[in-house]
């Protein structure tokens, strides 16, 4: 029987304004009303701008891809980032972000193959944890992918394990600042004039210090590294030696801390996620699991980047989590320009957001949207809607660059953790929020036994 994984209330029909800045401050998805499942446009007037979500197609290719230069980032995101973020690549514009992007580009050439054998070592190590809470009591898995992805990232960007101590740090620092700080604040929202106090929690702001603080302490360090010709070959070099191809300008110090930051979030805040998700899905639904657990037992012993083509159904585990739970649930966008869209004019300074937790889910674009479905992605429906009304690394100019990173990433960790456990749901049901990235508003908890000791939770469940 087909699975329906949670899905968070919509906002009830007529709610008031002051309400729904209650909704909005508590979710953002609880906060949206039902039809922007099947609407291809909505419209929300705001006092000094208007707001746009576009669902159709043909609209979010205009805004990601053929008509990208008419819509940079919003400003909203980089005033609600910048305190952990800087001038980071995600949220900055124009010929700023087209240099940031030049320097990116090539050191991240290879980087996914380079990335395999930090993948697989942080796989190893997690699973060995993991082994050792496996004994059919609830764990949450938000922590535990945390530490996985950010170990991961930590071994790509500096050659080294990240310390268990600093890696629960990173997660608690996370996960606060998110709960301090919500995805977008509401005088940024409003667009009030940047003299307005933002009010941020004091709270946030020690939090994203801390992150900076463990950041720059590491850029110190492999800057001597460089100086004294030691540094290893890995991504932190990479970036940290790389100029723009044109203009040969190098990152300055500080900018170097923030472009270290957004791959150190970006990187590792976007896979946890995908893989919380994951490992809850195919706990929900056993058959799924037990095939994708075959499937892990083709993995080498030391798995390599070749036994990624064999894992194909567990790659559509992967997309099809992608699809249900995007980790970035929405992408903002200004329009720079006087449009239209649909025949309604968009007034230069409206907010376009593109949502693909709405588009994935789309009524009108996908069958069954809200179910479980890893068979979906080989019949026609499947098919069309992957390359039209699936992006969860987004699109265009403004597309992931750790796509493939986080693909390979994805479908290795899922094949390792099957070959290794099974997974079963706990009683608390996961309620999906969107802070920085979808989380779940309580953790995510799974119980957890070794594959190839006695299914003791069956035993225990039928005994
Ligand atoms: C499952 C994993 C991942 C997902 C779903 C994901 C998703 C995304 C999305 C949707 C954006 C664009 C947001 C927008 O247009 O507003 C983005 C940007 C970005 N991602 Fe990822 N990402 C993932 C993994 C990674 C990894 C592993 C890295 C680095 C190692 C990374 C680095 C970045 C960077 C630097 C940007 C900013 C690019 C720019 O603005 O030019 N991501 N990611």
């Amino acid at each position: 029987m087909a699975v329906k994984p949670p899905k968070p209330a919509s906002r009830p029909e007529g709610v008031g304004v002051i309400r729904r800045i209650g909704l909005f401050r508590r979710d953002m998805f609880s906060s949206q009303p039902r039809r922007l499942y099947r609407a291809w446009m909505a419209q929300v007037r705001l006092p000094f701008y208007r707001s746009f979500l576009v669902n159709q197609p043909e609209l979010v290719r205009r805004v990601l891809i053929s008509e990208a230069g008419n819509f940079p980032k919003s400003e909203v995101l980089s005033d609600t980032l910048r305190p952990l973020l800087g001038n980071s690549i995600f949220a900055t514009n124009d010929a700023q972000w087209r240099a940031q992007r030049d320097i990116i580009n090539p050191a991240f050439k290879g980087c996914p193959r380079q990335a395999f054998s930090c993948m697989r070592e942080a796989g190893e190590d997690a699973i060995e944890r993991l082994s050792k809470r496996a004994d059919g009591q609830p764990v949450e898995m938000e922590a535990v992918t945390s530490f996985l992805a950010a170990d991961i990232i930590f071994r790509t960007l500096f050659s080294i394990p990240l310390p268990a101590e600093t890696a629960e740090k990173v997660f608690e620092t996370f996960r606060d600042y998110q709960r301090t700080q919500p995805l977008w604040s509401i005088p940024a929202l409003l667009k009030l004039p940047k003299w307005v106090p933002r009010f941020r929690s004091k709270a946030a702001g020690r939090h994203a210090n801390a992150i900076r603080k463990l950041l720059t302490d590491m850029v110190d360090a492999r800057q001597i590294e460089i100086d004294n010709g030691t540094a290893p070959d890995d991504l932190a070099t990479s970036l940290m030696t790389a100029s723009d191809p044109k203009t040969g300008h190098r990152f300055s110090k500080v900018e170097m801390v923030d472009q270290v930051a957004i791959f150190f979030l970006a990187g590792h805040e976007t896979s946890a996620s995908a893989l919380s998700w994951a490992f809850y899905l195919l706990a929900m639904d056993q058959g799924v699991q037990e095939k994708a657990a075959t499937e892990a037992q083709l993995l080498s012993d030391i798995p390599q980047p070749s036994d990624l083509s064999k894992m194909r159904f567990t790659k559509d585990v992967f997309h099809e989590t992608l699809r249900l739970y995007p980790p970035v649930p929405m992408y903002l966008r200004d329009a720079a320009e006087t449009t239209e869209f649909r025949g309604c004019p968009v007034p230069k300074g409206s907010m376009v957001i593109v949502s693909p937790w709405h588009l994935q889910r789309h009524e009108r674009l996908w069958d069954n949207p809200d179910e479980f479905n890893p068979y979906r992605w080989h019949t026609d429906n499947g098919k069309a809607r992957k390359r039209d009304a699936f992006i969860p690394f987004s699109a265009g100019p403004r597309v992931c660059p750790g796509a493939g990173f986080g693909r390979i990433e994805g479908v290795l960790m899922l094949a390792m953790f099957l070959k290794a456990f099974r997974f079963e749901t706990a009683d608390a049901v996961p309620i999906p929020v969107a802070h920085l990235t979808v989380r779940s508003a309580a953790g995510i908890y799974l119980c957890i036994t070794p594959r190839d000791g006695p299914d003791t939770m069956s035993e225990q469940n039928h005994g």
